[in-house]
C-alpha cells in the first residue's frame, strides 16, 4: 500500500476525512502525540489499526471527537463532573473514561463497557473528524511497544506502507499522551499521567486516586485498569536504566556505572559531562514542558546508534514530571535506581 503524505490545506483535510469515512487508516496530528485514526464505530476499520500497529486485541482505543456535544453519541452516561472537565480542559490533553453506548463496537473498547473520550487540541484534526462525521478511534501512531511519534517523520518510520495516509500537522506541542481519568468510579481515578498535570485536575475534582500501574510494575497476573499500562512500552532497542533523585547525584551514579558502549539521556546541564558517550538531552532540569516534548524523540534517537545500554536521568513527579517519569520508567520496564535527594547542609 502506498502511504500518502498530506498537509493541512482544505483539500488535504477533505481527503483525510474521506479516507476515514470510507474505513481507511489516517495518521493524524494532535497536541500530545500523533494518532493512528480510523472510524471508531466501524469494527472492520478499527481491526486494521490493531493489525498495522501489531497491537494486542485487549488494549482498548480512545475515541476522538471535535467537541463535547458529541459525547452523547458514544456514552450512555455523562456525569456533571465530565461536563465540567470538558468545559475547563477541552480541547486539550485529557481523556475521560465513561460508560459506553452499544453503538461503540467491542473491538474499539477491548470488550469493556466503558470508552475513553478525548477532544484533541489540534485544529486540523478536529476539522478532519468533524468533516468525516464519525468519532475517530486513535491510539498513538507508533508500532506497538515503540516510543510514541511526535512528528510526521516518526510516523513514516513506523507506518509507511501500512496505512492510507499521514497528515503532517507539524511537531506535537505537548509531546506526551493525554492524561486518562476514569470517571465511572468515585473518587475519579488517574489511569495514566499525561499532558494535563494531576495537580491541575485535583484543583477541580478534589481527591483523585492514582492507579498503582502509574508508578509501579504490577505483579504477575495483576490487572491494571487501563489495559495498555501492563505492556512494556516506549522502549528503544537497548535496555534502559532510570536514575531518580537529585540530578547531580544521578549524574555521579551514571558516570560511575556506565559501560564504554553505553548512551546517556540527561538534562541539558549534564550533556557536557557525558560528551564521551552518545548523548540525548531532555531539556533543563526544571523545564518539564521541554522534557515532555523531547522524551520520545530522545528514546527513538538511540535506535540509530550502537549503544548497548541507556542510562536516563529523570524528573520528579511534579507537574508534567509525573508523565515524563512514567514514560521513562516504562521504557526501562521499571528498572529504576533511586540515589535520593541531596543532603541538607
Ligand atoms: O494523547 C493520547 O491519548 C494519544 C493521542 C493519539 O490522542 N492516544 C493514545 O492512545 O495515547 P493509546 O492507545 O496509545 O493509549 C490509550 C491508553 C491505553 O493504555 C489503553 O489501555 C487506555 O488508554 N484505555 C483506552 N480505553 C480505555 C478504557 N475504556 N478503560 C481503561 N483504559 C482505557
Ligand atoms: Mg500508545
Amino acid at each position: 500500500m502506498e502511504t500518502k503524505l498530506l498537509g493541512i490545506s482544505k483539500q488535504d483535510i477533505e481527503q483525510a476525512a474521506a479516507i476515514l469515512h470510507e474505513g481507511g487508516l489516517v495518521a493524524i496530528p494532535t497536541e500530545t502525540v500523533y494518532g493512528l485514526g480510523a472510524d471508531g464505530l466501524n469494527a472492520e476499520a478499527v481491526r486494521r489499526i490493531f493489525e498495522a500497529k501489531g497491537r494486542p486485541q485487549d488494549n482498548p482505543l480512545i475515541l476522538h471527537i471535535p467537541d463535547a456535544s458529541w459525547l452523547e453519541r458514544c456514552c450512555e452516561e455523562v456525569p456533571p463532573l465530565a461536563r465540567t472537565l470538558a468545559e475547563r480542559f477541552w480541547p486539550g490533553p485529557l481523556t475521560m473514561i465513561l460508560k459506553r453506548r452499544a453503538v461503540v463496537p467491542d473491538v474499539t473498547t477491548g470488550g469493556l463497557d466503558t470508552v475513553g473520550m478525548r477532544c484533541p487540541a489540534h485544529p486540523v484534526t478536529r476539522a478532519i473528524i468533524a468533516q468525516a462525521d464519525v468519532p475517530v478511534a486513535a491510539p498513538s501512531a507508533n508500532l506497538s511497544g515503540r516510543p510514541s511519534c511526535t512528528t510526521a517523520a516518526d510516523v513514516q518510520e513506523d507506518m509507511n506502507g501500512k496505512i492510507d495516509a499521514i497528515v503532517d500537522g507539524g511537531p506535537c506541542s505537548v509531546g506526551v499522551e493525554s492524561t486518562i481519568l476514569d470517571l465511572t468510579v468515585t473518587p475519579p481515578r488517574l489511569l495514566r499521567p499525561g499532558g494535563l498535570p494531576l495537580e491541575t485536575l485535583q484543583s477541580v475534582c478534589g481527591r483523585i486516586e492514582v492507579d498503582k500501574a502509574v508508578t509501579q510494575l504490577l505483579c504477575p497476573g495483576e490487572q491494571p485498569k487501563a489495559p495498555g499500562m501492563k505492556y512494556r512500552h516506549y522502549a528503544p532497542k537497548a535496555p534502559v536504566t532510570v536514575v531518580t533523585g537529585d540530578a547531580a547525584r544521578a549524574a555521579e551514579y551514571i558516570a560511575a556505572h556506565i559501560a564504554p558502549s553505553g548512551g546517556v539521556l540527561c538534562f541539558d546541564e549534564f550533556a557536557e559531562r557525558f560528551s564521551a558517550y552518545p548523548v540525548e538531552t531532555l531539556g533543563g532540569v526544571c523545564d518539564r514542558e521541554e522534557q515532555a516534548r523531547r522524551v520520545f524523540d530522545a528514546l527513538r534517537a538511540f535506535d540509530g546508534t550502537a549503544v548497548t545500554e541507556i542510562w536516563a536521568q529523570c524528573p520528579d513527579g511534579r507537574g508534567l514530571g509525573l508523565a515524563v517519569a512514567n514514560r521513562l520508567q516504562k521504557a526501562a520496564g521499571f528498572h529504576v535506581i533511586d540515589v535520593g535527594e541531596e543532603a541538607e547542609t
